[in-house]
């Protein structure tokens, strides 16, 4: 695809602990032709992973290097101008993300991230969704872990549906993985600023028209699932507010469309200690010194090792049922959640806009992965090695 950028695709984050694994995964898969670069704030730990890169997969694809800081708006627009896409993982989002997207959208750059933080991605929403659109861009956060499996799990589903019919779909999410420094610092900043977070829905809380369908969340209460031989526990993550994001936006969810979002879990005390602990780190999260405290636990740019991350997995199984009786039950398969996958999900987000997805062709503005990519995403995401099954049903 021809363009007067230098760049199909930067990687913004690049020196940070998923910026890392992004760019090796880049390095190890794209082709040759791929015109790539590694950006961050210092120019010299950007050319230590370029050697990293170099040492492990030669020469193939080898990305330029930009310094850009977010603290320097001017470095940021520089950066913009000259890819086609923006990969960022420079968290978190909700400190450090909103000038990235402001490049963007004044340069003309599509963008993408891997944030799973509420009250940013209903601010960009909020501030962004109108620019982006008459610019004839593509914004579209949660690009990892959280939300692809999910958002994405959710649109295969609906495709083996009746597209006349209310439908009922629940989601249960089971995995085993770590986290980094990076996941730990944006998760207990996103804890401490819930007041904040409210008053923020109080004033953006709106969601868009659906054309006269219905949209929205099944009763989210902890509840055994005969199915499943296990309790479903509601999950307070952004991913049910992406996958009602894109039932909005695409009439293929049907008339009147209700999803729930849960953890499966083996027995109630498993649910107690998750609950217990969540509610501990909400609680130290609200005072300042107490988060200080909290913050240090893990620092920025570490996370699991390769070993850890070998043992992690992901499933996340998908009831559905359409009112005329038709059930149908599918599954998004994966690896290590966190990083590896992640890395792999944003990756390959990028690539399906600069490669995939004209921007001719629409849809523009703040969107979802899937109202962004879609079946193109699924499909690069299958070869990938994350697997979209029909369990049964259909
Ligand atoms: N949704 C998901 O599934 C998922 C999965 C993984 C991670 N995440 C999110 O991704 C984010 C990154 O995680 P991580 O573990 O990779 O964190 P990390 O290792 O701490 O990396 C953070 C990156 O941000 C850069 N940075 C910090 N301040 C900057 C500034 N002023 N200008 C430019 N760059 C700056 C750091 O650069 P330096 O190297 O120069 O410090 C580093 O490259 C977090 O918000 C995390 O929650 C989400």
């Amino acid at each position: 695809m021809s363009s007067d950028r230098d760049f199909d695709l930067v990687v913004f984050g690049a020196t940070g602990f998923t910026g890392r694994l992004v760019s090796q995964y880049l390095a190890r898969t794209a082709g040759a032709d791929l015109r790539w670069a590694l950006a961050g704030r210092s120019l010299s730990r950007l050319g230590a992973v370029a050697r990293d890169l170099h040492r492990a997969y030669g020469d193939r694809a080898a990305p330029a290097l930009i310094e850009a800081d977010v603290s320097r708006p001017e470095s940021l627009a520089a950066m913009a101008k000259r890819t086609r896409v923006l990969l960022t993982t420079v968290g978190p989002f909700a400190r450090f993300g909103e000038p990235v997207v402001s490049a963007c959208v004044a340069n003309a750059t599509d963008y993408v991230d891997i944030t799973g933080e509420p009250m940013f991605v209903d601010r960009i929403c909020e501030r962004y969704g109108s620019q982006a659109e008459d610019v004839g861009i593509r914004v579209v956060s949660c690009c990892g872990f959280d939300s692809v499996p999910h958002d994405l799990g959710a649109w295969f589903t609906v495709q083996h549906l009746p597209r006349d019919q209310p439908i009922e779909l629940r989601a249960f999410v089971s995995s085993k993985g770590s986290f980094s420094g990076g996941t730990w610092q944006s998760a207990v900043q996103a804890m401490g600023a819930l007041q904040e977070f409210r008053e923020q829905r109080r004033t953006f809380g709106r969601q868009p028209a659906t054309d006269g369908r219905r949209v929205g969340s099944l009763p989210q209460k902890i509840h055994y699932e005969e199915a499943l031989d296990a309790w479903a526990v509601p999950l307070p993550t952004i991913d049910p507010q992406i996958v009602l994001r894109s039932a909005r936006a695409l009439s293929e969810y049907g008339p009147d469309f209700r999803y729930g979002h849960y953890a499966k879990m083996r027995s109630l005390r498993t649910v107690a200690a998750a609950a217990a602990g969540v509610a501990s780190i909400v609680a130290l999260a609200q005072l300042e010194v107490t988060r200080e405290l909290l913050l240090k636990v893990r620092s920025s740019g570490e996370g699991p090792s390769r070993a850890q991350r070998e043992r992690g997995w992901f499933i996340v199984r998908f009831h559905g049922k359409a009112a005329d009786g038709t059930e149908v039950v599918t599954q998004v398969v994966g690896g290590d959640p966190g990083y590896d996958e992640t890395s792999k999900m944003v990756a390959e987000s990028a690539l399906c806009l600069a490669f995939d997805r004209p921007r001719e062709e629409g849809p523009c503005g703040v969107l979802t992965p899937t109202v962004a990519m879609g079946n193109a995403l699924i499909q690069r995401l299958q070869r990938a090695g994350i697997a979209f099954e029909l369990v049964r049903g259909g």
